[in-house]
């Protein structure tokens, strides 16, 4: 079968792929039969290509291993087996953004032997869905793969075409995944973490990530030729890309597919390609909402050390206690706490301790303090990515969190990019990377023994979402991403279209700890509370509106969800502060409604316990009128809809703070209309009429 005319043409001009008809090619589609996956054995290379209503998403694309020792996969292959599945069911998430996921999708495992050289075989097995495709490869145990193997490459391609739009980070950079999300042609970009987003000429959206990244390295994208990329490896300090035995399966290579921007928000294949849960019962992690001594160190009204002005006090604390159990958030999030961080704390990966609390810190009293208040602290482990150190203490370290009642702990993993700490069993220092196979096993080290004491992570610095959250459910959140600090000191700040890009980008990976709902939007401004200890650059705050911080709660998802404010900026405007107290953090449903990639987006998301829906919409700089149908709603039922907008002449730079905040009865079906100034938004609570 060949539907690939365009493609193949090319494929077999720049690889030599393509040509022989006397290949095998299997297809496989996805239920809808919209999505159509070719694989092929065409001059004895492995290729695979995806279409979307026919047209072309992915061209003619290579498959393929190679190993350092070992005979690998890269040519002089032919299918010699495959098999077929189907699946339609669905599983329940203990938490997440909706509670009922449904798994329907068509399977292709495909088995390639070598046709020279030692007998071996690979099989990728292929999973389409309707909102995208995943495959993975499995190495079954075989004479000619014994022993260690180094893999020194996959070969998996991704031909995305040269004109396609593309939305990445730079995957090679010091800063980590923290970086503005760039816009640029696929042909002309170099490399990209993933999940990198597109649109091709012919209007398709697609998305690059992968799922269940486990006892392996992250894959990134690197340029192969214009317009097509190569899965990229990280290696390990002087060593191969990943260490392993066969049998092995490789993590999932995953791309949604859709036609509009939001239906790769609607995509549940990352989730759906990993594990179920491995913990069993796990009604112990419980998503919620927290207050944190965290702003307070960003705009340096508050150290993490010891210099004066230290925030992890006993009484500071309690007096974050006090605010959340009046205003119903379930945690207080605590930095600065133990010792190690007095002096260059980026730098202090080696004294972190994280059994000895700061002198003036009492973690006991404030442990028992908290929950008599019906509250948790919630514990920080920074360790400036020294992970030596930190594996040590950490068996005790958790143990402490939890004799403090603490049922969630967040880490941090602070140093640039190919700087983590890793001491060998020689006790010489070695040096791996965020995203780095030993970082892959490093934190499901770290969940493990979280779980045996029912604490779940959120994970700063962290290597990227992959979904393992499904497996490993206490895996609540991370970073991994610029979140709301980089308004305090980032230079330039978080641009106004940020947002709104994530939604298409970061977040397709899964729940990030972006931490909003600043109210000063101009914190860098307040005088300095000493002398000496200056603010910072008052070009650094957040380009938003009021009302678009608010939206935030309903557009970025995170099952841990900040109010990341001063108490006393919530006290100055507590009519606003209202949706933060409303609005929940674990859903029965979300929909994406309407968007455009870094432009605007709107989400609906319906509340766990209490079934009330919420509507959250920001723009980027580009202030618009947005319309979108009430559908979630019961058609024809009314609703007392609270609304939270941008007042006339909001801007994000010169009138931030124009909210309009009103009631107006809606009906289930109807279309709500809303205007977003400048980097505006809008955030919506239904309340069913007679309810
Ligand atoms: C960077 C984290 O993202 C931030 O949230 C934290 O406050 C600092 N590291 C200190 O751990």
């Amino acid at each position: 079968m060949r539907i690939w005319t365009k493609w193949a043409a090319l494929a077999a001009l720049m690889f030599g792929i393509g040509a022989p008809l006397s290949a095998e090619t299997l297809m496989l589609a996805s239920p809808d039969g919209r999505i159509t996956v070719t694989v092929s054995d065409d001059a004895g290379f492995a290729t695979y290509a995806v279409n979307y209503d026919g047209e072309g998403a992915i061209a003619p694309s290579r498959l393929g291993m190679l190993f350092a020792e070992h005979h690998g996969f890269e040519r002089d292959l032919a299918i010699t087996a495959s098999a077929r599945a189907a699946k339609d069911t669905a599983w329940e998430q203990p938490w997440g953004e909706r509670r009922v996921v449904r798994d329907r999708h068509n399977e292709l495992a495909v088995t390639f032997a070598a046709t020279t050289g030692p007998a071996r075989q690979i099989t990728v097995r292929f999973r389409a869905f309707d909102s995208g495709i995943g495959f993975r490869y499995e190495l079954a145990e075989q004479a000619a793969l014994q022993g260690d193997i180094a893999i020194v490459e996959e070969l998996t391609q991704f031909g995305v075409g040269e004109q396609t739009t593309m939305w990445y980070t730079p995957s090679d950079e010091f800063n980590r995944y923290e970086y503005v999300t760039r816009t640029g042609t696929a042909g002309q970009v170099d490399d990209a973490h993933t999940p990198a987003t597109f649109r091709n000429p012919a209007g398709i959206h697609f998305a690059i990530h992968e799922a269940a990244l486990v006892d392996y390295s992250a894959m990134s994208l690197g340029a192969l030729r214009a317009g097509n990329f190569e899965a990229r490896l990280r290696n390990w300090s002087g060593g191969p890309k990943v260490k392993t035995r066969a049998p092995f399966t490789s993590p999932w290579r995953t791309i949604q597919v859709a036609r509009d921007a939001v239906g790769l928000i609607n995509s549940n294949i990352i989730l759906n390609l990993n594990d179920p849960n491995k913990l069993g019962d796990v009604s112990w992690v419980e998503p919620g909402k927290y207050i944190g001594i965290w702003w307070a160190m960003h705009i340096k009204e508050r150290s993490w050390g010891r210099d004066g002005i230290h925030g992890a006090t006993t009484a500071e604390t309690k007096r974050y206690i006090d605010f959340a159990a009046q205003h119903g958030f379930s945690g207080v999030l605590v930095e600065g706490w133990n010792i190690g961080w007095d002096g260059d704390w980026f730098n202090n990966g080696d004294v972190f301790r994280f059994t000895e609390p700061m002198p003036d810190y009492d973690l006991a009293e404030l442990g028992r303090y908290a929950q008599s208040k019906g509250v948790r602290l919630i514990g920080h482990h920074e360790t400036s990515a020294n992970i030596t150190n930190y594996e040590s203490q950490m068996e005790a370290a958790f143990d402490l969190m939890q004799s403090a009642g603490v049922r969630a702990v967040k880490t941090g993993y602070v140093a640039d990019a190919g700087d983590v700490v890793r001491v060998d069993e020689n006790g010489i220092r070695r040096y791996e990377w965020h995203d780095s196979q030993f970082m892959v096993g490093h934190h499901l080290r770290v969940v493990e023994a979280a779980a045996k004491r029912q604490i779940a992570i959120n994970a700063h610095e962290p290597v990227k979402d992959t979904g393992l959250r499904r497996t490993y459910p206490n895996w609540m959140t991370r970073e991994g991403a610029r979140g709301m600090e980089f308004n305090a000191w980032g230079t330039p700040p978080n641009p106004p279209s940020h947002e709104a890009m994530l939604a298409f980008t970061r977040m397709l990976a899964g729940p990030m700890d972006f931490t909003p709902g600043i109210f000063d939007l101009r914190p860098n401004e307040r005088p300095p509370v000493r002398a000496d200890i200056p603010r910072g650059d008052p070009s650094n705050r957040p380009q938003t509106t009021l009302a678009k911080q608010l939206a935030l709660y309903v557009v970025l998802y995170s099952p841990l969800q900040m109010a990341a404010d001063l108490p006393e900026n919530y006290e100055a405007r507590m009519d606003a502060f209202q949706f933060i107290k409303d609005v929940e953090a674990d859903w029965e449903e979300s929909i994406a409604l309407a968007g455009e990639v870094g432009e605007y987006v709107a989400i609906a998301r319906q509340g766990r316990k209490s079934k009330e829906w919420f509507l959250g919409a920001v723009t980027d700089e580009n202030a618009r009128d947005l319309s979108v149908p009430l559908s979630f709603l019961d058609p024809g039922k009314q609703y007392r809809a609270q609304i939270y907008r941008d007042g006339a002449g909001a801007h994000w730079d010169t009138n931030p703070y124009a909210i309009v905040i009103e009631e107006k009865l809606v009906t289930g079906g109807e279309d709500f209309a809303v205007w977003l100034a400048s980097s505006g938004g809008v955030a919506v609570r239904f309340i069913p009429v007679g309810e």
